[in-house]
């Protein structure tokens, strides 16, 4: 059918350059790492593999603060080992995208560097420069009461001109001026710059917040003790975003045949996001949405885990999955990256006598969606977040450890001693930290996982001697093999890549039912998300499935035609095709 484009069939693998393969033994992934690592991924059935950031960078938020849009990051390797891993994809018949960290650079890119010598520098103007306010008592403020992600004031005040710098990440991510012509040109020019280099595509951070709402006003006030203020509303989805996306498609995406996906959060309105995808627009092929992996944190509070319940995250889905079908609108299917925890300690059970039933149920999941799908690495192999015994210390990420601080530092003051109890702190980050995600990929039963042969960056997961790819690709039943097979199932079946979604059991608290239809293709995928034995009942839907062949799942596959009633054992997951 016309609608259908090689992105939308293709399995994205999303790599986290620092904890995937070290080839080097200095303890941090490397591109040659990942070019040994790449049969391994075309035997997944892998399409195209997404590199989280790899350029210049002092890693202060692990390379998403870019100091040379042209450059490779020493610690991964250079602009040769670049061409080679390009080649070493393309020669294997799969593709490359690449991160497009562009809302802000690094404040040691030369951009910043000259932007702040002087009010009259020629690149003052690439980011957003603006006095102090004063109160009565001449005291200086920044400019407005916006809070950054990660710390404190979203601006920092920079002596040199007596003028204060937006950063809406951390002081070492000063935002560019996309207001500025100049700014978009260098924009367009870097890209152009790595599509003749070979890159296949982009992932673009945070490239719904590029546009900040007119005149920079004061943020409401939504906590009153608090100095700085949630201003997510001021910038998401700003006034001239989409200008800017559609000059960017004009300029340098619609002059070749990318793929293209932004990252889109602090917003979840279905209506304001599909702007970015839907073809009339000419923006985006598809965006990642925030809303279903968002379903298990407190409200602003990303690090603190809420309960949900499986008609919760039905309905998200079913939302997404339906949005604006026929205007073109299509989904990236994702429920792992690397700002996340590991899914099958989420959304399913990682204890270890479920941990790999519930992790090949949550890949039933994803591969009979609708959209291009992204898998991120250690997915495959059912990585779990790693233990509460793990102390602060073993915390990387600058967003944990500034979040640990600001606690600690809060309670001290509050109740006027040292040994304040972080417990519950530690408690929210084995459940939500971005560090899970982070955890070098666990290859094999020698030390460290065979991630390096020198001292990891970052810990490796305790349960690499039994739980690494080397095992599982031995094992017909590991969760792995299993992946393998279940990209293979959607490649074979469009109706598993195009058909409409149909939700079939919205109040069901334990069974997530659902139908797909293309053309004169169905499909029925039940989803038991506990881990009981239980009736489903549904009589239709269970007539339905029972009149066609249950061809896919994660236990021995059971023969003939059933009853009005199909009983689901624990985290089974169950394709019906026609
Ligand atoms: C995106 C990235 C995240 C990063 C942030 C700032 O959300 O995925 O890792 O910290 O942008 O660039
Ligand atoms: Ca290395």
């Amino acid at each position: 059918m016309s609608n259908e484009k090689w992105w939308k069939s293709a399995a994205v693998y999303q790599i986290y350059p620092s904890s995937f393969c070290d080839s080097n033994s200095d303890g941090i992934g490397d591109l040659p790492g990942i070019l040994s690592k790449l049969d391994y991924l075309k035997e997944l059935g892998i399409d195209v593999v997404w590199l989280s950031p790899i350029y210049k960078s002092p890693q202060a938020d692990m390379g998403y603060d870019i100091a040379d849009y042209r450059d490779i990051d020493p610690r991964y390797g250079t602009l040769k080992d670049y061409d080679a891993l390009v080649e070493g994809l393309h020669s294997r018949g799969m593709k490359l995208m690449m991160d497009l960290v562009v809302n802000h650079s690094s404040d040691e890119h030369e951009w910043f560097q000259e932007s702040k010598s002087s009010k009259t520098n020629p690149k003052r103007d690439w980011y957003i420069w603006r006095p102090p306010r004063y109160d009565a008592d001449g005291t200086r403020h920044p400019p407005n009461n916006w809070k950054a992600q990660f710390q404190g004031s979203a601006w920092d005040y920079d002596e040199t001109t007596d003028e204060y710098y937006l950063h809406l990440f951390l002081a070492k991510q000063p935002d560019l001026n996309w207001e500025n012509p100049d700014v978009r040109q260098a924009v367009w020019e870097l890209m152009r710059f790595w599509v003749h280099r070979g890159c296949d595509g982009f992932r673009m951070d945070v490239i719904n917040i590029i546009s900040k709402v007119d005149g920079l006003p004061d943020a409401p006030i939504s906590a009153p003790d608090e100095e700085f203020q949630d201003a997510r509303a001021l910038f998401a989805n700003g006034p001239r975003v989409h200008i800017y996306l559609q000059e960017m498609n004009r300029e340098v995406l619609s002059k070749h045949d990318l793929i293209t996906v932004g990252e889109t959060p602090y917003s979840i309105d279905p209506t304001a996001l599909a702007k970015y995808v839907l073809p009339a627009n000419k923006e985006l092929d598809m965006i990642f949405q925030f809303e279903l992996v968002g379903l298990d944190s407190a409200p602003n509070a990303s690090f603190t885990p809420r309960p949900w319940t499986l008609p919760e995250f039905m309905q998200v889905v079913n939302r997404w999955q339906t949005l604006e079908r026929d205007a073109g609108y299509w989904n990236a299917v994702y429920i792992e990256n690397h700002d996340q925890g590991r899914s099958v300690s989420r959304w399913a059970d990682d204890s270890d006598a479920w941990r790999a039933l519930s992790a090949k149920m949550l890949a039933v999941l994803e591969v009979s969606l609708s959209g291009t799908q992204y898998v991120f690495q250690g997915q495959e192999i059912g990585i779990r977040n790693f233990p509460r015994s793990w102390g602060i210390e073993e915390y990387k990420d600058v967003a944990s450890q500034n979040w640990y601080k600001e606690v600690l530092e809060r309670r001290r003051a509050e109740q006027g001693r040292d040994d304040v109890d972080m417990s519950d702190i530690l408690d929210g980050l084995q459940k939500k930290a971005r560090d899970h995600g982070r955890i070098p990929m666990q290859w094999n039963a020698s030390p460290h996982g065979g991630f390096t042969t020198g001292t990891p960056w970052m810990r490796v997961n305790d349960d690499f001697p039994t739980w690494n790819a080397e095992a599982q690709i031995a094992d017909p039943d590991s969760v792995l093999s299993f992946w393998k097979s279940a990209l293979r199932l959607r490649k074979d079946n469009k109706v598993l890549i195009y058909g409409d979604f149909t939700l079939l059991d919205p109040t069901n608290k334990q069974v997530f039912a659902y139908r797909r239809v293309y053309g004169e293709k169905r499909a029925v995928i039940l989803l038991n998300f506990t881990s009981e034995t239980v009736k489903f009942t549904v009589a239709s839907v269970a007539a339905e499935a029972s009149t066609r062949g249950h061809v896919f799942g994660n236990y021995p596959l059971v023969d003939g035609v059933v009853g009005a009633e199909i009983e689901l054992r624990a985290y089974e997951g169950r394709v019906y095709l026609s």
